[in-house]
Order: C-alpha cells, then sequence, then structure tokens
C-alpha cells in the first residue's frame, strides 16, 4: 500500500479508506483498551491520530511505540470526533521500524527551552517550532528563487573560494592545503603560497557581489543565494560565522530602483509566508506570544508575530539620509537620557543595532531605508557622491532585526574606483578583473545583500539566529 504524507490525509473531507502513513511518534496515550498515538511526518505542523484497540497480540508492539519511535501504520480513515481534527486513523496494522528508549532519548512530550534544543540540533528538527521553522525556510528559498525567476533576472553560481576580500573587513577563513606544522617559506621567510592548491593565498568567500557584478555586465538582471563565510567574532543573536546571501546585481538601476527592488522584494516575501504558510505561523505566533508574557513589561513586543508581518507588507519603508537619521538619535530622549550603550553624538561613527532598532521600533514604527553614509564606514565599491564625504549606500532596517539588507549603488568610473581602492591600500593587482568591466562597456548599477537568516529570523519571530539555520556556526561552536 502505497504512504499518504500526513498532511494530505488531514484534508481529507471522505472517510472510510484504508490508507497507510508513515512518521515518528510524538505521544502515546492509553485510556482503557485503546491506545492514541500522535504521529508527525514533517509535512505538516499538526499530527494524525491513531487509534489502536488493544488486544494481546498488539501488546507486544505497543510497548515499543513510544515517543520518537518510528512507524508505518496501515488502518482506515474515521471522521474524527473531539481531537482538534476532522479525521483520524483506526489502526490495522503496525510496523515498527526504529525504536527510541524513553530513558534515553531526549526530547520528551515536553516544552524544552531553545538552548538545550541546540545542544541536540540532530533531533531538533522534530519539535513543532524547529519542523515549523525549517518549513518556512524552505519556502523563503522557494519564493526568493520564484520573485526573481517571475522578473527574469538570472541566477549566477559565484566561487565559494575566492582570492579576494570584497567587503574589505578582513574577516575571512583562510583556504589551504598545505601542511601548518611545516610550511613552506621564501627566501625572506614569508609563507610560500605559490606552494599552495591554488599557488595563492585563498579564502572562502564573504559575498558573491563582486562576481555576480561582472555577470550583471552582461545579462543585465542577475543574483547569487548562496553561503558567505565572516570570521567576525560577534557573538550576538544576530551574527553567523557562516550564512546565506542573496545578493542581486542589476545593470542600469541607479540607488532608487535599488531601494524600491529591496522593499518589492521584502513585501513579497512576507506576504508569500503569510499566504502560504499559515499554519506554522500560527503556532510560531502563539509560541511568541507565550515567550513575552515570562519578559518583564517594558521588554514585551506588542504585537503579534502576524500583526508585524502585516504591517510590513501594508507599510511604505520610511527613506532618509544617514544624516537625517543621526540628527534624529542626536535629539532623541533615549540618546539624552543616556539609554543607548552607544551614545550618539558625532557624525561619521557607525550605526549600533540599538541605534537602527529605535528609529524603527521608537520613531518611525515602520520598516526604515537609510542612504549616503559616509564613505569611511562602507566598502571601496559604493558609488562616491558629489560632495566627497557619502556613498550612495543604502541599509534596510527591520524591527526587531535591525540591519537585514546592505547595498549600494556601485561605482562605476573607473578612475574613482582606482583611486578609492588605493586610498584603501586595496592591492590593484588582485583586482584587475573587477576594475576591466570599467574599462570595457560600464554601466551605472546597483545591488544588495539580504541576509536570508535575519529575513527568518523576522518571519518566523525567532529571537536567536542560531535557532534558523539547521546548524550554526558561531565562535567556538562548529559540532554536527
Ligand atoms: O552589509 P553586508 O556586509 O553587505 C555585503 O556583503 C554586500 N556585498 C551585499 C551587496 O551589496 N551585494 O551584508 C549583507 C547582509 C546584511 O545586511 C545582513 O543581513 C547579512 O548580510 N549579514 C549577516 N547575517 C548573519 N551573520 C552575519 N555575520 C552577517 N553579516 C551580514
Ligand atoms: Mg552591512
Amino acid at each position: 500500500m502505497k504512504r499518504i504524507k500526513i498532511s494530505e490525509v488531514l484534508k481529507l473531507t471522505t472517510f472510510g479508506d484504508e490508507i497507510c502513513v508513515m512518521g515518528w511518534v510524538r505521544t502515546k496515550r492509553i485510556s482503557k483498551n485503546v491506545a492514541f498515538v500522535a504521529l508527525n511526518d514533517g509535512s505538516t505542523i499538526n499530527n494524525l491520530q491513531i487509534v489502536i484497540e488493544i488486544n494481546p497480540e498488539i501488546e507486544n508492539i505497543l510497548s515499543r511505540v513510544n515517543t520518537g519511535a518510528s512507524l508505518s501504520v496501515k488502518g482506515k480513515t474515521v471522521e474524527s470526533v473531539g481531537s482538534g481534527q476532522k479525521v483520524e486513523l483506526q489502526c490495522t496494522d503496525i510496523t515498527v521500524f526504529g525504536q527510541a528508549n524513553p530513558d534515553e532519548y531526549p526530547l520528551q512530550p515536553k516544552r524544552h527551552s531553545l538552548e538545550f534544543l541546540r545542544e541536540i540540533a540532530h533531533l531538533r528538527f522534530r519539535t513543532n517550532t524547529f519542523s515549523a521553522v525549517f518549513r518556512i525556510r524552505h519556502a523563503m528559498t522557494f519564493a526568493i528563487h520564484k520573485f526573481f525567476n517571475d522578473k527574469g533576472f538570472c541566477n549566477i553560481h559565484t566561487p565559494i573560494i575566492t582570492g579576494s576580500d570584497a567587503e574589505g573587513a578582513g574577516e575571512m577563513f583562510q583556504v589551504t592545503s598545505l601542511d601548518i606544522n611545516n610550511l613552506p617559506r621564501t627566501e625572506d621567510g614569508k609563507i610560500d603560497y605559490s606552494q599552495d592548491f591554488f599557488g595563492k593565498m585563498t579564502n572562502l568567500t564573504v559575498s558573491g557581489q563582486l562576481e555576480g557584478e561582472l555577470a550583471a555586465m552582461a545579462l543585465s538582471e542577475v543574483y547569487t543565494f548562496g553561503p558567505t563565510f565572516r570570521a567576525e567574532n560577534s557573538n550576538t543573536a544576530r551574527h553567523l560565522a557562516e550564512f546565506w546571501m542573496i545578493e542581486p546585481e542589476m545593470a542600469f538601476y541607479d540607488i532608487n530602483d535599488n531601494m524600491d527592488l529591496a522593499e518589492e522584494m521584502l513585501q513579497y516575501l512576507v506576504k508569500y509566508a503569510l499566504e502560504n504558510c499559515r499554519e506554522d505561523l500560527e503556532f510560531l505566533s502563539k509560541r511568541r506570544e507565550e515567550e513575552q508574557k515570562q519578559k518583564p513589561q517594558n521588554e514585551r513586543d506588542d504585537m503579534s508575530l502576524i500583526e508585524r508581518l502585516k504591517f510590513v507588507v501594508n507599510n511604505k519603508f520610511e527613506k532618509l539620509t544617514y544624516t537625517e537619521a543621526i540628527e534624529i538619535l542626536k535629539n532623541s530622549n533615549a540618546n539624552k537620557k543616556g539609554q543607548f550603550a552607544y551614545p550618539v553624538n558625532t557624525w561619521g561613527t557607525d550605526l549600533q543595532s540599538e541605534h537602527e532598532r529605535y528609529l524603527v521600533e521608537k520613531h518611525f514604527k515602520k520598516p526604515v531605508i537609510l542612504t549616503d553614509y559616509p564613505k569611511e564606514i562602507k566598502a571601496f565599491y559604493m558609488k562616491q557622491n558629489e560632495d566627497g564625504k557619502t556613498v550612495r549606500a543604502m541599509d534596510v532596517l527591520f524591527p526587531q532585526i535591525g540591519e537585514i539588507i546592505g547595498g549600494s549603488q556601485r561605482e562605476e568610473d573607473y578612475d574613482k574606483l582606482v583611486s578609492r581602492i588605493n586610498e584603501l591600500n586595496i592591492p590593484e593587482k588582485d583586482m584587475w578583473w573587477y576594475l576591466e568591466t570599467r574599462k570595457f562597456g560600464s554601466v551605472p548599477h546597483s545591488g544588495y545583500g539580504l541576509g536570508f537568516e535575519r529575513l527568518v529570523l523576522f518571519i518566523t519571530g525567532m529571537s536567536n539566529i542560531r535557532d534558523v539555520i539547521p546548524f550554526p556556526r558561531t565562535p567556538k561552536n562548529a559540532e554536527f
């Protein structure tokens, strides 16, 4: 008999058919001579109730049907009274694929802390919370490809191993096949990378942007969606050492076109989740409400998860310059009362996430796009403004998250780009291929990077980025 997924079974409106389902036991309850087993196969947040009449033959099998065990169950669908679902399965036959010893199985049918579940990330997929999060993560992956595909963008696979540092922050993981206990040296005592695998020093990419730009100079509108790596030692709830980034890059777009695309994309993705991930979102919304109740009154979020998502879909993003934002922050009561860990008093300093969140959550109460940042705090490739001080950067700031997107119009002028590279001591000879696009048919162009986990964090209402990627990589942690 062919297996049917539980998501399909729960949609049935006619009953009495013989079917087969397979999955993992969430709970077992025995009442008189009937056992009730809640079975889940990951196709939906909801369990299928299996009703088993106990007889001497089945008792032996039933003792192996515990939380965590995997089963194949045949039976007849019947209309359910009570149990929250319309349908349940009257069991005629059970096979236990794999047992889970109740004394050892770490996932008991009770609420476990997210911290504990991180330590058993190999099993946390089996909880309601994580299965919901990862179904939503999948839906967002699909929606991103759909969004760009429908617009005629071409997906480009950019390299993971590179010789360049796109962001110029020096936060790279080196890739080598040299024996690090016995490094070859040049005459002047430096490491001889000519003997390394690629004949030069290489690292894991921090961004696919530079290669994306090369493709955009022919295909016009492209996007990358790949893993990126940063050896930045920030142990926060919003940073990972390995994260996924979506980087569209568009020829003939200026900064305003870039902002419009970012806003349209984010609203599309949130709307997609609201329309396609309803049950999982409702579960996570309730979960979040309970989590909020544990917090002190003044730290609680006054919007439910679903309200917050709708809020992003229904409001135009607020656009202003960095300079205007600094004025708002400088004159804010929060700043005057010393409520920021990093007080705002000078133009030119980078914004911290507390400042970004203040602008979004307290001041404008909607997503914000900040533009025209000081060039000193942004990457070399951003288009320089006429004032000589700022660049055509844009950061999209979201409630709870802070920066969710970073991007800019790109410097398309060869001379200006070279002089910026030299100012920053970036080795010009390593960038020859990037610079050549400014020599041959250069055009105004723009792009941005969306941090995929920050998007999933926002959509799911989870509070730690480690809980929206299956196996997080963070300082001192690469388990699994
Ligand atoms: O602002 P970033 O560093 O921009 C770039 O990498 C550009 N090359 C993008 C572009 O213009 N094509 O990173 C972009 C986004 C951030 O806004 C943030 O959402 C996410 O990537 N991000 C991280 N997410 C998780 N962990 C980290 N350590 C992250 N660093 C950046
Ligand atoms: Mg950034």
